[in-house]
């Protein structure tokens, strides 16, 4: 039993998809979920979900690819809660665009969000991570394998990554910080992909069906728990066997 009593979690993406599912996993099991998401509606509507649970959580509405935003904000909700416990940096975008006529303004854009948002997150939480705290970020299959009109993608993951195990040997002992790398999961990120190309990526895919949310989120809880107080620095596959490293 995984149990995050009086553990204070700051979730972005937190009003959608994997977010979302982190969100209501692990305020079940006690902790105090903060949650950050560009949707202010999205948000309103879970937290009165979760209040309505007789759960604790505050919403802070932030675009995570604003620098003195991700400072500001996070800055006042660790204060206000004492601190951050667990960080789940799940905030993204896949816009589809080949190469071929991929413009700089959407290469710019996409890295904004995906990889320059993942920095300003991380580096605002560091002054206020607590001891024995951990940060997960959401990285994909896309960033092993790349990504078929979705180049910017793929390598926006694939950085992040790297940036994730770096954090990972800066902040040890302290904090722990580990990569969850899902494969396709049915979300409205994935809504037109699945049309698209549904029945080819279920083909490859040894488990013979798309992951649930719910599935990414329990990964993420337990790499956030106790049970892995001595993983750190490592990506966690949530594929269903379409990526076997
Ligand atoms: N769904 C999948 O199959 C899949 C696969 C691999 C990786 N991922 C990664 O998992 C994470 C979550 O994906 P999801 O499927 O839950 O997506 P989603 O679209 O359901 O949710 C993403 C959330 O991020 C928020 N967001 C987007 N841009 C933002 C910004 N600039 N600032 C703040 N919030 C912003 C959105 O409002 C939304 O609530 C993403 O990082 C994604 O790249 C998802």
């Amino acid at each position: 039993m995984i149990t995050f009593n009086s553990r204070n979690v700051f979730i972005t993406g937190a009003a959608n998809g994997i977010g979302r599912e982190v969100a209501r996993l692990m305020a079940s099991a006690g902790a105090h979920v903060a949650l950050f998401d560009l949707n202010a509606h999205a948000l309103a509507l879970l937290a009165d979900e979760l209040q309505g649970m007789g759960f604790a959580c505050s919403t802070h509405v932030l675009n995570v690819a604003d620098s003195h935003a991700c400072a500001s904000v996070f800055g006042t909700a660790a204060e206000q809660l004492g601190g951050i416990d667990c960080l789940v940096h799940s905030a993204g975008i896949y816009p589809e665009t080949p190469v071929e006529s991929m413009t700089d303004e959407q290469w710019r854009a996409l890295m904004a969000v995906n990889l320059d948002g993942a920095f300003f997150v991380c580096r605002a939480a560091l002054p206020h991570l607590n001891e024995n705290s951990a940060i997960v970020t959401l990285a994909s299959v896309a960033g092993h394998k790349g990504s078929h009109s979705h180049a910017h993608y793929a390598a926006s993951k694939g950085a992040l990554s790297s940036f994730s195990k770096s954090l990972a040997l800066e902040l040890a002992p302290k904090t722990r910080v580990n990569i969850v790398a899902p494969g396709i999961i049915a979300t409205r990120m994935t809504n037109d992909l699945v049309q698209q190309k549904g029945n080819a990526l279920l083909a490859a895919t040894p488990m013979e069906r798309f992951g649930t949310p719910r599935e990414v989120a329990g990964a993420i809880s337990f790499l956030c728990s106790d049970l892995a107080s001595f993983i750190t620095g490592q990506t966690l596959h949530v594929n269903g066997g379409l990526y076997i490293v």
